[in-house]
């Protein structure tokens, strides 16, 4: 099958990967009322068609988190991409780097910061959660600047683990025991190109950046177990003068929908910030990014640069999140997908489509130039 979109990628991914994986991608928690709308508000957005505007020439190059960038978009963390793929955050880092977009490595990544830095020659963005062991937080900061890490996105809405009802039921979460082994097992034999590629071809199947403290030989649900009990749930803006000290990079706070809490990112001092309720994978019920994007960036008013993410499925939802107000967008679930499907050449393809689509909505909604973007291009909803 050939993807002709995004979408597809996810159909291709659903016949490559063993069904719990999938699942933990796919899926968001409870009842994914907040994952569905973030995606269908998204959509339901209506584009002002204008003609006649010469649009022979159309730039999508802008700057981004610091960077010039090809297209106003970058690949955001999505934690153990590596088992979409055999190495598959270094395949998506190539990917990314040839293509001219930012690449985000998860900190819970399966390729550690080393091997990844060491594929690409341009400088890759750190993405961090604040864990409780501050020692190791400091060390792994160290790490990250020196090996050429200029950004540091840190993720403040993971102070407690939202539960998904796929990974409970696919075993993923919670108790593990022999019928869980089995069932992944299973899972596994069903899907052989995986098993050879990812399983026998991919090792070593370690967290690369917490190989240090986790026990040797830890599974998926070991890891995801782990999380649970050392993420620091006590974290509040203050913690960000701790960052402060030890990074002194960019600093890109991910994870905020609240104007109130934009500006206290503002305060604590963040370059960035990501409108984002993680791909509705944390609070259900809480609004799509979409929705919560224009109030967010009206607060902030040019205080520190607003990106978005969660949703994005297509070049013109590119183009109807710029015109609310951020300056480019994250993807998460998209390159998961297409890295699943296809490796590099998936990732490849996925941001060549978005490049398409995007410089087509722009020629037909008149516009030639990102930064002219603005609300101007939308239309009232039941128009
Ligand atoms: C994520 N996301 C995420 N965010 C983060 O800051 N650190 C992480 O390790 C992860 N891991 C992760 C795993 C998987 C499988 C998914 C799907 C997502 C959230 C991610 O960065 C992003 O906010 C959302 O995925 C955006 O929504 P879409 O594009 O998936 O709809």
């Amino acid at each position: 099958m050939i993807a002709a979109c995004i979408d597809d990628f996810r159909v291709l991914a659903k016949t490559r990967l063993p069904r719990f994986l999938f699942d933990y991608i796919d899926g968001g928690s409870y009842s994914e009322a907040t994952m569905r709308s973030n995606v269908a508000d998204l959509q339901a957005l209506r584009l002002r068609q204008q003609v006649m505007r010469d649009v022979s020439a159309i730039d999508l190059s802008t700057m981004m988190m610091g960077r010039k960038v090809a297209l106003p978009i970058a690949l955001g963390p999505v934690g153990l991409a590596g088992l979409n793929a055999r190495r598959g955050e270094v395949q998506a880092a190539r990917a990314a780097e040839a293509k001219g977009v930012p690449f985000i490595l998860s900190a819970v990544s399966c390729c550690s910061l080393e091997e990844v830095t060491g594929a690409v020659s341009g400088p890759v963005m750190l993405q961090l959660y604040m864990i409780r062991d501050r020692d190791f937080m400091r060390d792994l900061l160290g790490r990250a600047a020196a090996l050429g890490v200029d950004t540091l996105v840190l993720t403040v809405d993971l102070a407690v683990q939202s539960a998904r009802y796929r990974d409970v039921r696919s075993g993923l979460a919670g108790v593990q025991g022999i019928d869980t082994q089995l069932r992944r097992f299973s899972q596994i034999a069903a899907r052989p190109g995986w098993a050879w590629d990812v399983g026998v071809r991919g090792g070593p199947h370690t967290l690369g950046n917490f190989a240090p403290v986790m026990k040797e030989g830890a599974g998926l649900s070991q890891f995801l177990a782990w999380v649970g009990r050392n993420f620091d749930a006590s974290i509040t803006w203050k913690d960000l003068d701790w960052i402060r000290q030890h990074w002194s990079g960019r600093l890109v706070i991910k994870g905020v929908l609240d104007p109130d809490d934009a500006l206290a990112a503002c305060d604590a001092g963040a370059d960035s910030i990501i409108v984002s309720n993680h791909g509705g994978r944390q609070l259900d019920g809480a609004p799509s990014t979409i929705a919560a994007l224009p109030a967010v960036a009206k607060a902030v008013g040019g205080r520190a640069e607003i990106l978005m993410d969660s949703g994005v499925r297509s070049g013109v939802d590119v183009l109807r999140a710029l015109a609310l107000g951020a300056k480019g967008v994250l993807l998460g679930r998209p390159w998961a997908f297409a890295l699943a499907a296809r490796g590099e050449a998936g990732v490849a393809a996925m941001l060549d489509l978005l490049r398409h689509e995007m410089a087509v909505a722009m020629a037909l909604t008149g516009q030639t130039s990102i930064a002219d973007l603005s609300p101007d291009i939308l239309l009232p909803l039941n128009t």
